[in-house]
């Protein structure tokens, strides 16, 4: 049933180590410290326009659920906090939500607490005639189409054909008149298939790459025979080298995110030239308690984000993408494997 599937995830999620055991790269990415920054603290903007929406701070709540009633007060919490610090926030799969109608309210709970904040829906590349009854359930802004090949191939009711998956994103992006997302879920997205969704029509890509939440881990505790996802767990490509590799072969608007876990590794995302970041799992255990918990977190990611901008010298968010980094180790290595220019980030004034 999947209700008792959506419980099961956010179970699993909340009370056992599902992170992947490697690491987002942004380890290796250092933003160049200034001893002059000639900045005053209180005046950096960290606000953007993402998608036609102005945030306050570049974050976004990744999808994390609905479709089961526990789902409604996570996600009541969850669009308090989203309004009040005027992020962003997506919702979990709404197919729930749309092939049973006693769940929709724990997904249209969130728009009846979030009336102005930027909301993203969320439904699987293979159910177009989802499209328009997700969309309209929210009222969302932007419709997130999460693509999850190794969490099917891992989950024991798993959907195991993935063919047709370009077609079907395909017909989405003509058919809808909210900008579309292609979402992964923590393997991240390689430069060539950010290329195949940008000619078919997708307005921004969430990286959701490796180095935070593993969704062969997460089935891994529900799955029989735990041999297949103990040996995938960390299967995919981590976020820092993800993000650089959709930025180079696209011109899409980027959101990195997948193990993003301070305002620091923001910091170094957007100075890369991503749009913004999402964070799913620090948020849950937060999600459980209450709004002012999560707004808290929300306020500390921002207070990091901001001392992160204080030392490089930016102002803004379009002053840090213009700021130097340097990037070594292992990062650098799988960077010149695919022939992209590290040394350039050095190279900025
Ligand atoms: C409990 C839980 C449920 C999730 N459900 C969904 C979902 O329904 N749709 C989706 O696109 N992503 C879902 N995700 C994936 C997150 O949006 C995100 O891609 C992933 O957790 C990696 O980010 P993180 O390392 O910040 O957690 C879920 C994550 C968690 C923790």
């Amino acid at each position: 049933m999947i209700s008792d599937r959506k419980l099961a995830h956010l179970e699993i999620c909340k009370n056992n180590n599902v992170e992947h055991n490697r690491t987002t790269g942004f380890e290796d990415i250092e933003l160049v410290h200034r001893t002059l920054p000639e900045v005053n603290f209180e005046d950096i903007d960290t606000s953007i326009e993402f998608l036609g929406k102005r945030l306050d701070s570049p974050l976004i709540i990744s999808a994390i659920t609905g479709g089961h009633e526990a789902s409604k007060e996570i996600n009541k919490n969850l669009a308090i906090a989203t309004e009040n610090t005027k992020i962003a926030m997506g919702v979990g799969s709404q197919r729930a939500g749309i092939t049973h109608e006693d769940l929709t309210d724990t997904f249209t709970i969130v728009r009846d607490y979030a009336r102005r904040a930027m909301i993203i829906g969320n439904i699987g590349a293979p159910q177009v005639e989802y499209a328009p009854k997700a969309i309209e359930m929210l009222d969302c802004d932007a419709l997130a189409i999460h693509l999850n090949p190794l969490q099917e191939i891992i989950q024991p009711e798993g959907d195991i054909n993935a063919e047709g998956y370009v077609e079907s994103i395909k017909e989405i992006c003509s058919g809808t008149n909210i900008p579309i997302i292609a979402k992964e879920t923590g393997a991240g997205i390689d430069g060539r298939d950010a290329k195949i969704l940008e000619d078919i029509g997708v307005d921004a890509i969430d990286i959701q790459g490796v180095g935070g939440t593993s969704w062969a881990a997460v089935e891994t505790y529900r799955a029989e025979d735990p041999n297949l996802g103990n040996l995938f767990w960390d299967w995919g490509i981590p976020t820092a080298v993800s993000t650089i590799e959709v930025l180079e072969n696209t011109s899409l608007p980027v959101v990195s995110s997948g193990g993003i876990r301070n305002g620091l590794e923001a910091a170094k995302a957007i100075s890369l030239g991503a749009d913004c970041v999402g964070m799913a799992l620090p948020f849950l255990k937060y999600a459980y308690e209450s709004p002012e918990l999560i707004e808290e977190k929300i306020n500390q990611f921002t207070r990091e984000l901001k001392t992160a901008m204080f030392l490089v010298g930016a102002s803004n968010i379009e002053e840090l993408k213009q700021k130097r980094l340097i990037i070594t180790g292992k990062t650098r290595e799988i960077l010149t494997e695919l022939n992209i220019d590290t040394k350039k980030y050095a190279r900025r004034i």
